[in-house]
C-alpha cells in the first residue's frame, strides 16, 4: 500500500505518483502472453513519457513506439536500443524523417502515399536506405470513444488496403526504401477482442497477398489499444489477446510487435490533489481542489471517469459533489456528481488510473506550473520530475520584455 498522505506531505500537491512495481507486473504479464513467439513490446511513449518511466521499461527489454522525433530522442536517452524504436504519426516533417533515418531506428511507420515519397526522398538525400512499415487502416469499428478511435476510414490514420499494396510495390522497387513491417492500430481503450481479431485477420491476409508478390515482411505490428479498468469495464486478458492475434498468423513467421501504453501505465498512476474548500451554488455542491484540468485533462476532454478516493478524518455521510479545479473554465472538473464524504481544507483526494495520458497531456494554462512526478518502487519513493517553477514558465519570454 502506498502512503499517499506521507507522499503529499513530503512532495506537496498537486502530485503524480507512479507505482513502478505495478508497471513491471503489467509488462511481464504481456510478455508472458506472447511467450514462445518472436515478439517485441514497444512501449507507447506518449502514454507517459517521463524519462524514468521509459527507462524502467527499457530495462525490462522494452522497445518504444514514438510519435515525434522528440519521443525518439527520449527513448534513446532512456536506453531503448535503436533497433527497437518505431516512429509513427500522420504528419512527420522532413527534418524528423531525416533524423529518424540517421539514427537508424527499426523503421519509420508510413501513413500516406505522399509521406512514402518524402521518406524516399530524405533517404536518397542522405544516401541511405530507410526501413519502413505501412500503417494500414482496416476500416474496423473499434467500439471505443470516438476521440480515440483510429481504425475507420473516417479517421485520419493509416491507408486503405489497396493503397497499402500499391505503396509496398513502390517501396520494393525503390533503391532507398526497405519495406520490413506492417502496422495497424484501430483505437485506444479497447475492451472488445473481436474488432482487434478482425483487423489482424484483414492485415494478415494483406501480408499473404504481398508474399505472393515476393514482398516478405518481418514485423507484424498490432499497435496498442488494450483497455484497462477505470470503473467497471471488463478488460481483455493479455493471454486472450495474444491468442486471438496468433490465430490470424497461421503459416506466417513474423515477429509480433505490440505498442501498449495505457495497459502498462494507467493503473500504476495516481494524481494527488488537496481540498481547498467546499462551496455551494444553489443546489450544487462543489469541492474545489488545488489540481486542475491543466494537470489531468481526460475528464474535461473525454468526460472520462476516474475513480476518486478521499483521505479524510471526516466520516460524515457521503453527498454528491462536483470536484473542480481553480482554472477559469467550466470544463475544469475531475468528476461530476461524485459521492464523497464532507471534506475539509487540506484533506487529500487520490485520483486513480492517472498514469497514462495524465501528466503528458498537461499544460501551463493559467500560468500553472506542472506538478512533480514521484516513482514508488520496492517501498521507496523518489522524484522523477521536479515541480515546474514560475521562473521556468517565463524563461522563454522574459528576455523579450521591452525595457
Ligand atoms: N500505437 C499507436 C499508433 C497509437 O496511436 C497509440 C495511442 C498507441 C499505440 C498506444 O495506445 P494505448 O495502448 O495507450 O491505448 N489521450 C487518449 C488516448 C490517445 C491514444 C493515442 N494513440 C486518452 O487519454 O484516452
Amino acid at each position: 500500500m502506498i502512503d499517499f498522505k506521507a507522499l503529499a506531505k513530503e512532495y506537496k500537491t498537486p502530485l503524480y505518483v507512479y507505482d513502478f512495481d505495478y508497471m513491471t507486473q503489467q509488462f511481464e504479464e504481456l510478455k508472458e502472453a506472447f511467450r514462445g513467439r518472436k515478439s517485441i513490446i514497444a512501449y507507447a511513449v506518449k502514454a507517459n513519457s517521463n524519462l524514468s518511466v521509459v527507462q524502467h521499461f527499457a530495462k525490462m527489454g522494452s522497445g518504444a513506439d514514438c510519435v515525434s522525433i522528440g519521443e525518439v530522442r527520449r527513448a534513446l536517452l532512456a536506453g531503448v536500443p535503436k533497433y527497437k524504436i518505431i516512429f509513427s504519426g500522420v504528419g512527420k516533417t522532413d527534418d524528423e524523417i531525416k533524423e529518424a533515418i540517421e539514427k537508424d531506428i527499426l523503421y519509420v511507420n508510413v501513413e500516406s502515399e505522399a509521406e512514402l515519397g518524402r521518406v524516399e526522398l530524405m533517404a536518397k538525400e542522405l544516401g541511405k536506405v530507410s526501413r519502413i512499415s505501412i500503417r494500414v487502416n482496416p476500416n474496423i469499428d473499434p467500439k471505443t470513444h470516438p476521440y480515440i478511435a483510429t481504425g475507420l476510414h473516417d479517421n485520419k490514420f493509416g491507408v486503405a488496403i489497396d493503397t497499402a499494396k500499391r505503396m509496398y510495390i513502390m517501396a520494393k522497387n525503390s533503391a532507398h526504401l526497405d519495406p520490413v513491417g506492417i502496422h495497424f492500430h484501430i483505437g485506444s481503450q479497447l475492451t472488445e477482442l473481436e474488432p482487434i481479431r478482425e483487423a489482424a485477420e484483414i492485415v494478415a491476409d494483406l501480408v499473404r497477398s504481398l508474399n505472393v508478390l515476393d514482398i516478405e515482411l518481418k514485423f507484424f505490428d498490432i499497435g496498442g489499444g488494450l483497455g484497462i479498468k477505470y470503473k467497471d469495464e471488463q478488460a481483455i486478458k493479455p493471454y486472450d489477446y495474444a491468442q486471438a492475434i496468433l490465430g490470424t498468423l497461421t503459416a506466417l513467421d513474423m515477429t509480433i510487435i505490440c505498442e501498449p501504453g495505457r495497459f502498462l501505465t494507467a493503473n500504476a498512476g495516481y494524481f494527488l490533489t488537496k481540498v481547498l474548500y467546499e462551496k455551494q451554488n444553489g443546489a450544487k455542491k462543489f469541492v474545489v481542489v488545488d489540481g486542475a484540468m491543466n494537470d489531468l485533462l481526460r475528464p474535461s476532454l473525454y468526460n472520462a471517469y476516474h475513480k476518486v478516493e478521499a483521505i479524510t478524518e471526516n466520516d460524515g455521510e457521503c453527498r454528491e459533489v462536483d470536484i473542480v479545479g481553480p482554472v477559469c473554465e467550466s470544463g475544469d472538473f475531475f468528476a461530476k456528481n461524485y459521492k464523497l464524504p464532507p471534506l475539509e481544507h487540506n484533506d487529500l483526494l487520490v485520483i486513480k488510473s492517472a498514469g497514462a495520458y495524465g501528466f503528458g497531456m498537461g499544460s501551463n494554462y493559467n500560468t500553472r506550473g506542472r506538478s512533480a512526478e514521484v516513482a514508488v518502487q520496492n517501498g521507496e519513493a523518489r522524484v522523477i520530475r521536479k515541480r515546474e517553477s514560475f521562473e521556468g514558465l517565463i524563461a522563454l519570454e522574459q528576455e523579450f520584455l521591452e525595457k
